[in-house]
């Protein structure tokens, strides 16, 4: 086997990606001594654009031939790829070469989030325990399948719909017409073209994201994101409202079996189909008394999981991305802040549905100022710009997350909440409630 080849002393950095998981990802980044340029695709977020230097072209993966010849010329050593869309269109295969790494599984690789089907057969294949489901492809037969079960169920489209395609039934009337919604009036395109009816499980959701290098894997401290916009996980699914880690949802001989039931004989099926998976590999998972189950994977970090995830990470973090392409991550220095971290997503009116842009911010630097004896307050932004007028404004449904690390999660989950009443814009909203939860258990 080829020697892996060591990482630069200086390296340039083309982050692809512009929402809080990037500004987290490049805050880190720009903490190791090996980063030299930090090129970012995305530089309209406010936070983000400060850290970097905005590509002169649009890099959204549409112009690859483009890509390629703009990392060969700016000397592109580390290619980090922050969603999902460019992964599964093969951005890894298409950037990766014997000099340039690209942090992010290939196109095959990232069909365990982008194609659920693959996934549930994947899963099957292995014995890995996940919600029952069934496939179905045709409306008639979907129709007959959901008539006989009146149980609640998850309907979802197989492909990838923005974090939206997964709706949760608890009438087979809800069933039908999220069935119809999906794969008749194709209301997610063709990620809608086969769709799961999947058993609804009850319990925690937890995530737990492990790096991965072909063959080692990293578990990372496992996280709790909150889904329902709502205090309490009341209303709408959203892309998450907040996050903690560690979460005390979760118990060692747990995580264990979750590492050896779950992740390693995903990675390990994957590489009986010939797929060796490089990046991070993030399970998301309910606890229910018969143990932990597979919701899904996601072939990315996820945000807000990201935030909890960087202000605790210790290590640097060039060297961890390159190890895990490199198949070093058994000689990678990599450990958490015994603290814990809170990450509260402060959002717009309206979100997840339809809001307004362009709304001034006020606070963030007496936000950050609470940062001393009691802990350390960061804010990471994700839709935020500036305006004509240069002042800072709202740019998108989830504006910032306002993420505290402290001596433990109460104190963690009280210095976000006291960061969060110092930023001010119209419509502001956010779930005091984030770690809950976990303080309630643990
Ligand atoms: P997914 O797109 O598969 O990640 O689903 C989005 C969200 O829907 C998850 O984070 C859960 O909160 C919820 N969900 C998905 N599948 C199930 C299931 N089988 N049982 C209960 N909740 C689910
Ligand atoms: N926080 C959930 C996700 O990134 O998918």
């Amino acid at each position: 086997m080829a020697k892996p080849v060591p990482p630069p002393e200086h390296g340039n950095v083309l982050l692809i990606g512009g929402g809080g998981r990037e500004h987290a990802l490049a805050w880190k980044l720009k903490q190791s001594p090996r980063l030299a340029t930090l090129w970012l695709t995305d530089p309209d977020n406010a936070g983000l654009a400060r850290l970097g230097r905005p590509c002169p072209q649009k890099m959204d993966g549409s112009n690859i031939f483009m890509m390629q010849r703009w990392c060969d010329h700016n000397d592109i050593h580390l290619v980090v790829v922050g969603p999902e869309g460019p992964l599964a269109a093969g951005i890894t295969d298409a950037l990766k070469t014997d000099r340039r790494q690209v942090f992010g599984p290939t196109k095959a690789a990232a069909q365990i989030e982008a194609d659920k089907t693959f996934a549930k057969q994947l899963m099957r294949h292995a014995a890995i325990s996940t919600a029952e489901a069934r496939i179905f492809d045709d409306a008639d037969s979907a129709e007959v399948y959901i008539r006989a079960h009146d149980e609640p169920c998850v309907v979802k489209a197989s492909g990838l719909a923005a974090g939206k395609g997964a709706i949760v039934c608890d009438t087979p009337a809800e069933a039908l017409q999220a069935m119809n919604r999906i794969l008749v009036r194709r209301e997610f395109g063709s990620a809608g073209d086969k769709i799961l009816i999947e058993e609804k499980l009850c319990g925690h959701e937890v995530s737990v994201l492990a790096l991965v290098d072909g063959r080692s894997i990293w578990l990372l401290d496992p996280c709790q994101d909150h889904k329902s916009l709502g205090e309490g996980n009341t209303g709408p699914n959203t892309g998450g409202m907040g996050a903690c880690c560690p979460t005390g949802l979760l118990d060692s001989p747990t995580l264990d079996v979750i590492q050896r039931e779950i992740i390693v004989p995903a990675v390990d099926a994957l590489r009986r189909e010939g797929i060796d998976y490089h990046g991070v590999l993030y399970v998301g998972l309910i606890l229910t008394p018969a143990g932990p189950k597979v919701l899904e994977f996601n072939c990315r970090f996820g945000d807000p999981e990201c935030q909890v995830l960087m202000v605790r990470l210790q290590g640097d973090l060039f060297e961890i991305l390159w190890a895990s392409c490199t198949g070093t991550l058994d000689d990678a220095m990599i450990d958490f802040d015994p603290r814990a971290a809170c990450c509260v997503v402060m959002c717009s009116d309206g979100y997840p549905g339809p809001y307004e842009k362009g709304k001034p911010i006020t606070g963030i630097e007496g936000a950050e100022a609470l940062s001393g004896g009691r802990g350390e307050v960061i804010v990471f932004h994700a839709g935020t710009t500036h305006n004509q007028a240069g002042e800072l404004v709202t740019n998108g449904g989830r504006v910032l997350g306002v993420t505290a690390l402290a001596e433990d999660l109460q104190a963690a989950h009280d210095l976000a909440n006291a960061a969060c009443e110092k930023i001010h814009f119209d419509g502001a909203y956010y779930r005091r409630d984030i770690g809950n939860r976990v303080l309630v258990h643990s």
